[in-house]
């Protein structure tokens, strides 16, 4: 059966993939002909998961999911949240946002941060929700060079290196998308509509 991620972030695609069983046809919102940038305004990561994954379902008429992700700050009350791409301005750029996220961390002695990523399906026209997150730190300083976003300054609990110190193989294990992708696998591999067609 046909199988929409709505991105086109073309690695994003061949992990899943790469989990998913042959008889599954994973394919990129430019495969189904999907050239708008999805909305993302909900204001929350569980909304803006639904919200893209909704869009594909009502527009294209193909099941879908779509994630979204960002990093939660115990400290500056789960800022930058469900802006972690803009915290520092709509520029998009990684070490701006390191540089505010540092700055705003500057004294501040509970450094305690989260990844979550929520990832929405969209099957025959009902929703399921899929969570993943990986809690851990924010270092004092940037550290590594593997990765993006704020995977210099994150290191997981249970570790004393960074994401960007970690292969992307390591990354890939614990990491939060990989923990919700994988409740995704289970419960598409264990169903019996995607069995059926
Ligand atoms: P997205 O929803 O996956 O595009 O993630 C939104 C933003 O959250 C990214 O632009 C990054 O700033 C941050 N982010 C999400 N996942 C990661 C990660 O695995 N490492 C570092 N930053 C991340």
């Amino acid at each position: 059966m046909k199988l929409c991620f709505a991105t086109n972030n073309q690695h994003k695609i061949e992990e899943v993939k790469s989990m998913l069983l042959p008889s599954i046809d994973l394919m990129s919102l430019s495969a189904i002909g999907c050239k708008e940038e999805l909305a993302e305004t909900t204001g929350t990561i569980a909304g803006n998961s639904h919200q893209k994954a909704e869009y594909v379902f009502r527009n294209y008429k193909v099941n879908c999911f779509a994630d979204d992700s960002g990093l939660e700050v115990e400290a500056l009350n789960g800022l930058p949240g469900v802006d972690s791409a803009i915290y520092a301005g709509s520029q998009r750029s990684h070490s701006d946002n390191i540089s505010l996220l540092l700055k705003n961390l500057q004294g501040i002695k509970n450094r305690k941060a989260r990844f979550i990523t929520v990832i929405t399906l969209f099957l025959n026209g009902a929703a399921y929700q899929f969570e993943g997150i990986l809690n851990g730190s924010i270092g004092l300083d940037l550290r590594g060079e593997n990765g993006f976003g704020y995977d210099p300054v994150f290191i997981p609990d249970g570790f004393c290196k960074t994401l960007a110190e970690m292969t992307m193989d390591e990354k890939n294990k614990i990491s939060h998308r990989a923990r919700a992708i994988e409740k995704l696998v289970k419960f598409i591999i264990w169903n019996p509509e995607f069995s059926r067609q």
